[in-house]
């Protein structure tokens, strides 16, 4: 199986839409075509996929974050096509591209059924939490403390309407993630880093 690169905006598109269908992206999605048609420009490394005669199976899609991160914004593999190593070939051709444009660390938002991949490619995860509201941070941080992971914020931000902290969690702690989706207007989600040798 061949991994590439769209060779012009118009593959690109059509590895975009792929993407979409797979995994029903709604309208509004933060990274959209236009985004990555613009990254596209300057980095059109980090975008690759799998394709098998003439037919895409599957596709990642990463962005530069700062100097030395690289976001991979989506992963998607068509359902027939899972389990037969195409994404794990995806994760493993970007974090080699990524070390040649001397990227050291790889970073990724995951959907909840896809967090043991993540983890069987050693993955770190951390917990993000976002509330509604500006004033939320300390609810968030007693949040937090009520269940022992105080020293473990990596990161808060209040702004925008929403107050958010990222915790390090080292597992996958569901039963933090559920205990913190009832609090009001939480949005959850695992997010994952890996440091690449270099
Ligand atoms: C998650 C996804 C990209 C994995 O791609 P894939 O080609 O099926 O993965 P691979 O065949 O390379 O699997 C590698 C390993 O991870 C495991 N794995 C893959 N997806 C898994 C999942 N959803 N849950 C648990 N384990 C999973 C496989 O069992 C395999 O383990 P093994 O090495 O012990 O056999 C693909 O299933 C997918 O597109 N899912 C739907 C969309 C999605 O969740 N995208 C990720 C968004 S963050």
């Amino acid at each position: 199986m061949d991994i590439k690169s769209p060779q012009n905006l118009m593959e690109l598109t059509d590895v975009f839409r792929f993407v979409e269908k797979v995994l029903k992206l709604e309208p509004g999605h933060i990274r959209d075509l236009s985004f990555y048609k613009k990254q596209f420009e300057t980095t059109p490394y980090f975008s690759i996929y799998v394709e098998k005669d003439n037919e895409v199976l599957g596709a990642l899609l990463a962005v530069p974050q700062g100097n030395d991160g690289l976001l991979v914004g989506e992963v998607a593999v068509s359902e027939k096509a899972r389990g037969k190593g195409i994404g794990s070939l995806l994760l493993t051709e970007i974090e080699k591209r990524a070390k040649k444009y001397k990227k050291k660390n790889v970073l990724l938002g995951s959907l909840e059924t896809a967090e043991e991949f993540y983890l069987k490619h050693q993955y770190k995860p951390k917990l993000f939490i976002q509330l509604q509201g500006t004033n939320r941070l300390k609810e968030l941080k007693n949040f937090a403390k009520d269940n022992s992971y105080e020293k473990d914020i990596i990161w808060e931000n209040e702004g925008d309407g929403f107050s958010k902290i990222i915790i390090e969690t080292s597992t996958i702690d569901k039963k933090l993630q559920d205990k913190a989706k009832t609090l009001s207007g939480a949005h959850t989600q695992y997010l994952f880093s890996k440091k690449l040798q270099t």
